[in-house]
């Protein structure tokens, strides 16, 4: 039955055209996302943004899960249904972000160790009584002299083996997340590198701990220039390069990518999406967003905390969701902004 349960939701996570809206920003995360639009993060004014984000009519179409934030998986809509209610009634499976985030590692300078393993397994049975189909644990590996060191990569590979055990064993699908950081002034061919010892060390791990790859989703950053970096790689040498790690690092069996967008523009990291997926039709596993800001900012700015923006705001998302679920296709095309 598990086996089964994990099988079905990991292809349905990346059925053909669609993808996942990551919608579970911590609490100091959102705060950040609001004071960008001055809004207070209060309970209800997050409750209220993510009703929107939920709601949106159509969002099915192009969206096949979204990633929910503690908090939000026991909030309702307005009409009071739960959150993880709506979306199993509109086809879209509820996920749960269940790390509790990246803390200082010790003895190393500037590199973070996700936490979160503690009690996992009694809150994931609570999780999947909420209705998450799946759930997901990230990584964060910063690029700097000297860093990432290889005890910072082995350490966070093994607890997201961990983590992908548990959530197998209880028939929720583990997406696992290392994302290398893009914020730094390197080449792109330093995040090859580096990129290629996360996954490596990744996959390494899960086998180690035997986790069922088939039953698991990868959850990637690109492989692209840091943003302080002088020379920039253009949108078919990103896409190149990442195909190109992927293929040598990531087992066949695998069910499925997804992408973080990591603070590329939103259109960028759709554009991204779609030149690999133009240029390479006979992938092993579906190539596929799991963005949270390149879908959210424009929906986020016109929704600007005003109740009478809302059908505005979901309009711009849902624009972003369909770029994208083209883009899983390679079908987008940059004149489909303008005509928006
Ligand atoms: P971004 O697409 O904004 O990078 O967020 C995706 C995510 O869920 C990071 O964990």
């Amino acid at each position: 039955m598990t086996t089964m349960e994990l099988e079905t939701t990991a292809k349905m996570m990346v059925a053909e055209g669609k993808g996942i809206l990551a919608i579970d920003e911590s609490t100091p995360t959102i705060k950040k996302r609001f004071d960008s639009i001055n809004v207070e993060s209060t309970e209800e004014n997050r409750r209220a943004y993510r009703d929107l984000l939920i709601t949106n009519p159509d969002s099915n179409k192009y969206i096949s899960g979204m990633i929910l934030y503690d908090e939000t998986i026991r909030q309702s809509t307005s009409d009071g249904t739960p959150f993880a209610k709506k979306l199993t009634n509109d086809g879209i499976m509820p996920g749960i972000k269940v790390d509790t985030g990246a803390k200082d590692f010790a003895l190393h300078s500037n590199e973070k160790i996700t936490e979160g393993l503690d009690g996992l397994r009694e809150r994931l049975a609570e999780y999947k009584n909420l209705g998450a189909k799946f759930a997901k644990w990230r990584a964060v590996i910063t690029i700097g002299d000297k860093i990432p060191t290889n005890a910072c990569i082995d350490a966070n590979a093994h607890a997201l083996a961990r983590y992908a055990g548990l959530c197998q064993e209880i028939g929720i699908v583990p997406m696992v997340e290392p994302e290398v950081l893009m914020d730094a002034d390197n080449t792109i061919e330093r995040c090859y590198d580096i990129t290629e010892k996360t996954l490596s060390a990744l996959f390494s791990n899960l086998k180690n701990q035997d986790v069922n790859i088939a039953h698991t989703i990868l959850k990637t950053n690109m492989v692209i220039s840091g943003k302080k970096c002088p020379v920039q790689a253009n949108i078919e040498e990103v896409a190149e390069r990442t195909v190109e790690c992927l293929l040598k690092n990531v087992p066949s069996e695998l069910a499925g990518i997804v992408f973080l967008s990591g603070g590329q523009s939103a259109k960028l990291a759709t554009a991204h999406l779609n030149a690999m997926n133009v240029n390479n039709k006979d992938l092993p596993w579906p190539l596929s967003f799991s963005y949270g800001r390149a879908l959210q900012e424009p929906c986020l700015k016109i929704w600007g905390g005003n109740s009478a923006n809302i059908e505005a705001a979901q309009k711009g998302l849902l624009h972003r969701e369909k770029c994208n679920g083209l883009a899983c296709k390679g079908e987008y095309n940059s004149k489909m902004e303008d005509a928006a």
